[in-house]
């Protein structure tokens, strides 16, 4: 069974032909990086634009990475929320009209739950039931999941996505966008210790995180502290210090949640789990405690539509169906 999956919730045109739900024939992502760059951050109405000029030739480069024509395909699947309504519509537009003059199949899928499924595109697929600390630009959430329809969230952030951190500290030491790689690179040559950040919690929510305050610490630092910018000592140990706090932040929740789930399988996804940081803190605690970590590959944690196809192929086995008259939304 082959399916078309279709994402295009933010700053990624994105298209990926999956056969039965586990195999990628083939993945395309077109970034918007540089189109957004020069505002600092990513506007929804250029997102939109930008989406409507790729998404045909993205789905066409998708169905020749993959060397199928259109009629081959089985199922379609589009992200159908959350994210950004205009860019949404797009993604969603070229699902139907490509399922209606098909007749294929047409299924939306959440966004985040996607991600998750990033995990079942790797060799080794976990079993359920597994904690997914999810890590994206937009959000930040603990899900107990117990199958492919069934994922309860544990916990959320109350404020800043992990990911929408990343990107308005590199703002604040003026990186530019996108901020995660960026902030990244500069922790790679600095020294946590030297720079202590705060760990904000959240009382009697233990598995609740927050992350403006830590901003807010970045943002005060820099104001009282400004020769930290041009110091490449100082701004590597910031970026290190924060980095670490984010890390920190994530990773002990994850623990909780597996604690308080009686669960020794964990999986974390979105686009922050591609920090090589996270990734190496996740491994060497999972190996000291025998927790059975899954960490899809970087490019399977970013924003891509072969997961979006992963969960499109279990919905629509599961029988759900999107007709002609189905939306977007915002919100998850
Ligand atoms: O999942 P994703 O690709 O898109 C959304 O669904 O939002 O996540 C994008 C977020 C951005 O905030 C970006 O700065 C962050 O993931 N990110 C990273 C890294 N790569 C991407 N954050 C930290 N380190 C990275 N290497
Ligand atoms: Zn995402």
């Amino acid at each position: 069974m082959l399916i078309l999956g279709i994402e295009t919730s933010c700053d990624e045109t994105a298209a990926a032909v999956v056969a039965d739900g586990r195999t990628v024939l083939s993945s395309v992502v077109a970034t918007q990086f540089e189109l957004h760059a020069q505002y600092g951050g990513v506007v929804p109405e250029v997102a939109a634009r930008r989406h409507l000029e790729n998404i045909l030739p993205v789905i066409q480069g998708a169905l020749d990475g993959a060397g199928v024509f259109l009629k081959a395909i089985d199922g379609i699947a589009v992200t159908q929320r959350p994210g950004l309504i205009g860019a949404l519509i797009i993604g969603m537009a070229a699902a139907k009209a490509l399922s209606y003059t098909l007749q294929k199949p047409l299924v939306g899928v959440h966004h985040l739950e996607a991600h998750i499924m990033a995990a079942f595109l790797t060799e080794t697929p976990p079993e359920f039931p597994f904690v997914a600390l999810v890590v994206s630009g937009g959000h930040t959430n603990l899900y107990r999941v117990d199958g492919f329809m069934e994922m309860a969230l544990l916990g959320r952030s109350r404020d800043d996505a992990a990911g929408e951190a990343f990107d308005k500290v590199a703002k604040l030491m003026g990186l530019g966008y996108p901020g995660g790689v960026k902030v990244e690179a500069l922790a790679r040559a600095g020294k946590a210790s030297a720079c202590n950040l705060p760990r904000p919690r959240v009382h009697g929510e233990p598995l609740t995180f927050s992350f403006s305050g830590l901003k807010t610490a970045v943002a005060y630092r820099l104001k009282q502290h400004p020769e930290i910018l041009a110091d490449d000592v100082a701004r590597c140990d910031l970026a290190a210090g924060f980095q670490a706090a984010v890390v920190d932040s994530l990773t002990s929740r994850a623990w909780l949640a597996l604690e308080q789930e009686h669960c020794s399988r964990l999986v974390v996804c979105g686009g922050v789990a591609a920090n090589l940081h996270l990734r190496q803190v996740l491994q060497a605690h999972a190996s000291d405690t025998g927790i059975d970590l899954f960490l899809p590959p970087p490019g399977l944690c970013t924003d891509n539509a072969a997961m979006v196809a992963a969960l499109g192929h279990r919905l629509l086995m599961a029988g759900e169906r999107l007709d002609l008259s189905g939306d977007v939304f915002s919100r998850g």
